[in-house]
């Protein structure tokens, strides 16, 4: 059933150009133009009178939360708070009815995810639920659905099904967007242009897995790496870092690039490795001088950056893995295709239980 893949962790990573499509398929308009969420039941006026979001989740799901609050607030411009579902039902959260909170989770059974969608529905707010399971416990008790079409996923770390939230979080995105107004029609389509082309472009990624493989067995000597990057890369690095943690057992920590030298920089020494994630226009030239930072007290770079920017990105790092070029917003469906593979090959380096890391379960349904 692993279909001639080692792991399911890596059968899973290579199924995402097929989830992806998966997820798109029926919710984008036949001409390709516009993305049609008419299965939620969620009224224009609704819509219209949310004022609010707030993206509620764990682990994994909460990373592909943190992109979905850029593409929401981008996209949409409502204000987006992303909390970690554990933190968030003790916090007093401000749930209004006219907040719309989105609960994301792969299996629709993580207890604390659970609970602060009771939460949520307790204070008179609706609930979005971006899940992979039909007819799970999320999927159940929430007001509006959207499934993820990822797929079975068997390995506890999760790949295939965060970049289909991804994916979800875009069409949710581009849906409120032509609802409300804040997207012409033209802004829409160039989104959904790009995203199918996203299946093909994570296929050219695939295809380079070798590279990454020689990265991985590299960083499996080490004990400690940081994964940077600003914006959503610094999302994608928060996910590229747990990814590594989780099955490497391999010390890392991911930071805003430009927090840096409020205090992290003091751990940079000698060969330490550092992954750079620069796939934002907006903010080359400020990654580049961080990258900077680090090379000049000795660390070694890997940077991960897109078609277009390869020439300059080269000189500031010591290995650079280009992905290709798709929107800003998209980046995250792309950039940590290579981080999973980077993962999955320094835990297969160092022996471990790739699909089954110690003391992990796939479902965590206690508190
Ligand atoms: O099923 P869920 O999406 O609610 O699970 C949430 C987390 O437990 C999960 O994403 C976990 O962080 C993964 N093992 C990470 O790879």
């Amino acid at each position: 059933e692993k279909a001639g893949f080692d792991h399911f962790m890596l059968k899973e990573i290579h199924e995402q150009p097929k989830a992806y499509r998966d997820t798109m398929m029926s919710r984008v308009s036949e001409d390709g133009k516009s993305v049609d969420l008419k299965e939620l039941g969620m009224s224009s006026d609704y819509i219209k009178s949310i004022r609010k979001v707030q993206i509620v989740a764990c682990g994994t799901a909460f990373h592909a939360g943190l992109v979905g609050k850029t593409v929401i607030e981008t996209l949409a411009r409502i204000p987006v708070e992303t909390d970690v579902a554990s933190e968030y039902r003790y916090r007093s959260p401000i749930i209004t009815p006219d907040t719309l909170v989105i609960v994301v989770s792969q299996s629709g059974e993580t207890a604390d995810t659970l609970a602060a969608l009771r939460e949520a529905q307790r204070n008179g707010a609706k609930v979005l639920a971006i899940t992979n399971v039909v007819g799970s416990s999320v999927a159940r008790e929430a007001d509006f659905v959207l499934i993820t079409w990822a797929g079975l996923e068997i390995a506890v770390a999760s790949t295939k099904a965060y970049t289909s939230q991804l994916i979800a979080f875009y069409l949710f995105g581009l849906h409120l967007a032509s609802t409300l107004g804040t997207q012409n029609a033209s802004a829409v389509a160039e989104v959904i242009a790009a995203m199918h082309q996203l299946p093909d472009q994570v296929e050219s990624i695939l295809a380079k897995s070798d590279v990454l493989k020689k990265v991985a067995e590299s960083i499996s000597h080490h004990k400690h790496l940081f994964f940077i990057g600003r914006g959503i890369d610094y999302a994608v690095a928060q996910e590229g870092s747990l990814k590594l943690k989780e099955i490497s057992y391999i010390h890392s920590e991911a930071y805003a690039a430009g927090e840096l030298k409020h205090g992290t920089l003091a751990l940079i020494e000698e060969s330490i490795p550092v992954i750079a994630l620069v796939t934002q226009e907006e903010l080359y030239e400020k990654t580049l001088s961080n990258i900077k930072e680090v090379k000049a007290r000795g660390a070694h770079v890997l940077g991960v950056a897109n078609e277009g920017f390869e020439e300059e990105a080269g000189k500031s790092v010591d290995e650079l893995f280009v992905i290709p070029k798709t929107l800003p917003l998209l980046s995250p469906a792309l950039s940590v295709v290579p981080l999973q593979l980077i993962s999955y090959y320094a835990s297969l380096a160092l022996e471990h239980d790739v699909d089954k890391p110690r003391n992990l379960a796939k479902s965590v349904t206690v508190e």
